[in-house]
């Protein structure tokens, strides 16, 4: 089959991303955030972050078709989030996507954000390293083996960590089977990193605040709680537990809380940044060891790295290492790429076209607790 040409949308949390794709080649990515009408609310606020949606789609939008030379007479294809995330983010881009569905006649396809995190790493890598790719650079990581000629790896999986969503999947199929093996029971990774920055005092978002304190930090000076890392929890690989890849971060953020208040109470100086070390080691800790779990006992043999906590230095390092000790090919795309946007929706658009899958229609409703 030819490229098609396929227009994406993504707005189930605070960014309004188009991304446009010609097949697996990457024309533009587009994105407008909010974040900053949140910071001082200390966390997402689902209606500031609808009106931003409101405020930002079209000029996104020909911001994108501008940015790719493209018209929307020549896109083959939409496509656009239809969930999980906040419920009256994810409406904007829907109705956005279907009032353009019927004003021009295209097909419109709905996709899971989640299997969307996935799909970016079907995109070509740049050769030179791409424009945004960051430390890992967009050819180190994209072009190095994960999208081949249109395909995914055969033992594919994909460990997904942001301020909404903690999980590891296995990808047997892109565009129809895409299974969870493990996610947090509780709060996701980066909403912990954000809590305990509170606690600490440290600022919103705080993920990269503590990832940078982290640093002066000693991570042994405390010993915080790895979560359903418990026999009980975990079984053995005969006869697995309840929650042997699942995660949960909500008691290790009362630790936090509780270890600070001690402190305090003694009258003494809170070690804010052993505090910090000693953290992001515990969340780092149980995600890579739980990951690589999942990841040996499945057979996979290449994992893809995605979600704003993607950026985090300790993260990437100890994946790296872990990854390697088990014989697993890890594949970081640059941040741009990881954290929430359009492109992602239209990579993933272009496989089930690809694929000769139907479109959506546009009676679908927006789900935001999409499975
Ligand atoms: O993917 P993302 O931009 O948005 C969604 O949550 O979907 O991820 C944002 C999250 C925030 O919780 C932020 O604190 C966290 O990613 N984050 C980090 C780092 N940079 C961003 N967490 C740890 N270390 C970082 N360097
Ligand atoms: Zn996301």
């Amino acid at each position: 089959r030819s490229q098609p040409l396929v227009l994406g949308i993504e707005s189930s949390c605070d960014e309004t991303g188009v991304g446009i794709v010609r097949g697996t080649t990457l024309l533009t990515n587009t994105v407008s955030s909010s974040m900053d009408e949140h910071v001082r609310f200390g966390g997402v606020i689902p209606e500031i972050a609808s009106r931003a949606h409101l405020d930002a789609f079209v000029p996104t939008l020909r911001q994108a078709l501008a940015d790719a030379d493209v018209t929307l007479e020549e896109v083959d294809a939409l496509a656009v989030t239809s969930g999980p995330g906040l419920a009256g983010a994810l409406m904007v881009g829907v109705c956005a996507a279907k009032a353009l569905a019927v004003a021009t006649g295209k097909p419109l396809y709905a996709i899971n954000h989640l299997v969307a995190h996935v799909g970016v790493g079907l995109l070509d890598g740049n050769p030179d390293g791409g424009a945004a790719g960051g430390t890992a650079g967009r050819s180190a990581s994209l072009a190095g083996g994960l999208g081949h000629e249109g395909r995914l790896p055969e033992n594919l999986g994909a460990l997904l960590v942001s301020g909404g969503h903690t999980e590891i999947l296995k990808i047997n199929s892109i565009t129809s089977d895409v299974r969870l093996l493990g996610s947090t029971i509780d709060d996701a990774a980066g909403e912990a990193y954000d809590k305990v920055a509170r606690i600490l005092g440290l600022g919103y978002p705080g993920g990269p605040a503590i990832d940078k304190l982290a640093r002066t930090g000693n991570t042994k000076a405390i010993r915080f709680p790895r979560g359903l890392s418990q026999p009980k929890y975990m079984g053995t690989a005969e006869e697995p537990g309840k929650h042997r890849y699942d995660w949960s971060f909500s008691g290790l953020k009362t630790a936090v809380a509780r270890c600070v208040e001690q402190f305090e109470a003694r009258g003494e100086d809170v070690p804010v940044a052993d505090i910090a070390a000693a953290f992001q080691e515990a969340v780092v800790d149980v995600i890579t060891s739980k990951a690589v779990l999942a990841c040996r006992e499945h057979g996979i043999k290449d994992v893809l790295l995605g979600g704003g906590v993607a950026a985090n230095s300790r993260l990437r390092e100890l994946t790296g290492q872990r990854c390697a000790s088990a014989g697993i090919r890890l594949h970081v795309p640059p941040l741009d790429l990881c954290t929430d946007n359009g492109a992602m929706v239209a990579a993933l658009g272009a496989q089930l076209v690809m694929a000769g899958i139907g479109p959506s229609g546009i009676r679908f409703a927006p789900d935001s607790s999409m499975p």
